[in-house]
Formats: structure tokens, sequence, C-alpha cells
């Protein structure tokens, strides 16, 4: 816990379909360090298949979560991420790190988001080592299993 924050805005952007421990491990390191942290979540990612959760729901989902953080804020966007970042006045993108395979990705974005917005740099914080192999998809996958699992153990109470 940092005593006293100095650092003016950030935005941590993600699609956060659904918003994981790791992520909110990650944005809740970002507020004791910021005294403005703007949760920028993706309305539909470009890379990625759609998302399972609306905007709506992803934003819902997080604030419910950073109710102890006053100077947390959770928005939707649908611009590039640096538009979003300047139009908070951000000087900063956090994000988190997992695994070195999430490094050619970010690296890839890193690139791209610093050709737009040379002013707004991207701080990256390391994984704590508890959410490191915690994904949104590996929580879906786990989620789809699971209910299958239930649904067949329910067809099979029922028809026994
Ligand atoms: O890995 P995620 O959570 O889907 O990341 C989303 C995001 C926006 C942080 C990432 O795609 C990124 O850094 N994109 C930069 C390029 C950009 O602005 N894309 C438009 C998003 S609408």
């Amino acid at each position: 816990m940092v005593a006293e924050r100095n650092g003016g805005t950030a935005v941590c952007p993600g699609s956060y379909d659904p918003v994981t421990m790791g992520h909110l491990d990650i944005i809740s390191r970002a507020a004791n360090v910021f005294d403005n942290v703007v949760v920028g979540v993706v309305n539909q990612p470009v890379r990625k298949q759609k998302t399972i959760f609306s905007a709506d729901e992803r934003v819902a989902f997080i604030e419910e979560q950073v109710t102890e953080y006053p100077h947390v804020q959770v928005k939707p966007f649908d611009t590039l991420l640096v538009d979003f970042a300047r139009e908070h006045g951000a000087k900063a993108i956090v994000k988190g790190l997992r695994a070195i395979s999430d490094f050619e990705y970010e690296f890839e974005m890193n690139q791209l988001n610093r050709m737009q917005a040379p002013e707004v740099d991207t701080l990256y914080l390391m994984a704590s080592p508890q959410y490191s192999f915690l994904s949104s998809s590996g929580v879906k996958e786990l989620a789809i299993v699971l209910f299958d699992i239930l649904h067949l153990r329910q067809r099979a109470i029922t028809h026994s």
C-alpha cells in the first residue's frame, strides 16, 4: 500500500469478459499509485470474438468490485484506446503482464499506441503470483464445462 498517491490519471483498459481477480489486482494496485483511475471497458474488441457479456454487464461487474475506491471510475469505450486516454487526461495506460506469452501481444499494442500518442505511456504491472495463469477465457471455459457437468448430472437425477 502506497501512503500517498501523486500520479495523475491512469486508464486500465481491457475487454474484461468477465473481469477476473487478476484484473482487480491490477486495478487496485493502479488505484494505490494514481489519483484517478478510469477502467476502460472495450465495447467490442476488434481482435477477439464477440464477448459473452454486454459492455453494460462487464462495466457493472467491475463497479460492484471497486466500491472501496472512490477515485476509480468504470466506463465503456469504442474509440481508439489512446483517444479514450486523452479524453480523460490520462498520462498513463496501466496493464498487467502475466506469463511471457502476454509479452508479444502487449509489445505490439504498445508500439501501436505509442505511435499514435507518444505522450501517453503504458506501464506494466507484473501479475501477482496467485493470478499469473488466471484469464477470462480460462474462467469462461471452466464455467461452460461446469455448467455442462451440472446439466448432465441434473438430467441423470431426473432420469433415475
Ligand atoms: O486484451 P484485451 O483485454 O482485449 O485488450 C483490449 C485493449 C483495448 C486494451 C487492446 O486491444 C489495446 O491495447 N488496443 C490498442 C488498439 C486500440 O485502440 N484498439 C481499439 C479498441 S476499441
